[in-house]
């Protein structure tokens, strides 16, 4: 048993993943924009990912766009069995590496097509519907065209599950009542907590949470408490802030990115790390809970 079959597991539609996964858009180059300077590093990162365990790596074609998809299939592929990749669809890439919506019904058909070639699948296995109706934070607007359009990719078989990202509590009902969604990924983290409340109704409803940014993303978490906890457990605040995800909710799966395979390391051995009540306690104060504001 590898240590981090100790984070336990939770259903992502039919397959059933660690709850320490992976998530590869660190691997592109500067501003998730181009490829890596160091290819080999990129996909020695992905394979020790694998090696240790992890069973779930989220990735997307537009990070590079088309290099971690690449990256992924060079250094996996033929893919473990029991390996889960999931994508997103929703945006592109400007010529000058801005994010970009592409979010008709035609271009999120030619998304999955891209994403199947560039990672050698015949299927996805969870294609994440990326709300553009906000940027980091949702934004309202129906989401019914781009559901419907991934709903009709599952019934050609080549989307086995859909999920959604950034999404509203309004637009989630929305997409729930097409078709059924196996996963929500949102911004959420120890110190940014929109989210508390959604989370519990998934858990009750079976329903994944992937909380995108779980180390701050492009601004890393830096918090004394975080810090102090961090010094008193002996582990570092990343660790801390990894091992409060995983014990905020059983239906909480963790993909931190990282293109460091010191950093992948450190990450995945919070499945060994445990969160005294005091500790729990402590980090909760980090950021209000959704009722109190
Ligand atoms: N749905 C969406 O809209 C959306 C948006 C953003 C991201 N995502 C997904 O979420 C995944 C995770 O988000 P993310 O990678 O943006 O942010 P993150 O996991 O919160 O943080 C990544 C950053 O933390 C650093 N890091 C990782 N482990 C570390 C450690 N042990 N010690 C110190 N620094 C560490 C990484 O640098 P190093 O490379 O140096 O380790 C990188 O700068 C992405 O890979 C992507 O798949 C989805």
């Amino acid at each position: 048993m590898s240590s981090i079959d100790k984070s336990s597991t939770f259903k992502l539609g039919s397959r059933t993943v660690k709850r320490l996964g992976y998530g590869a858009m660190q691997l592109a180059g500067p501003g998730v924009f181009g490829p890596p300077k160091d290819p080999d590093a990129a996909r020695a990162v992905l394979r020790a990912a694998v090696a240790a365990g992890v069973n779930h790596i989220d990735t997307s074609d537009y990070y590079g766009p088309h290099v971690t998809n690449r990256l992924i299939r060079e250094a996996l592929h033929p893919y473990p069995d029991d390996l889960v990749i999931v994508t997103k669809v929703g945006a592109r890439r400007g010529d000058d590496g801005a994010w970009l919506p592409a979010f008709t019904p035609a271009e999120l058909v030619q998304q999955v097509h891209d994403n199947l070639r560039n990672l050698g699948r015949d299927a996805i296995d969870v294609v994440n519907l990326r709300s553009m109706f906000g940027h980091m934070e949702p934004g309202e607007g129906s989401l019914e065209p781009q559901v419907t359009a991934l709903a009709e990719l599952q019934h050609q078989g080549l989307v086995r599950h859909i999920g959604v990202s950034s999404v509203t509590r309004t637009q989630l009902a929305e997409a729930r009542r097409l078709c059924p969604i196996v996963c929500v990924q949102n911004h959420y983290n120890v110190a940014h907590r929109n989210g508390d409340a959604l989370i519990d109704g998934l858990a009750r409803d079976g329903i994944a949470y992937v909380p995108f940014f779980p180390l701050g993303g492009f601004t890393p978490l830096q918090s004394s408490t975080l810090s102090d906890v961090a010094q008193r457990l002996g582990v570092t605040p990343m660790q801390t802030a990894l091992a409060w995800l995983l014990r905020r909710s059983p239906n909480v799966l963790l993909i931190p990115g990282t293109s460091s395979v010191a950093h992948l390391r450190e990450n995945l051995a919070v499945a060994d790390l445990h969160l005294p009540q005091d500790a729990m306690a402590a980090l909760d104060g980090i950021a209000a809970p959704a009722g109190a504001r």
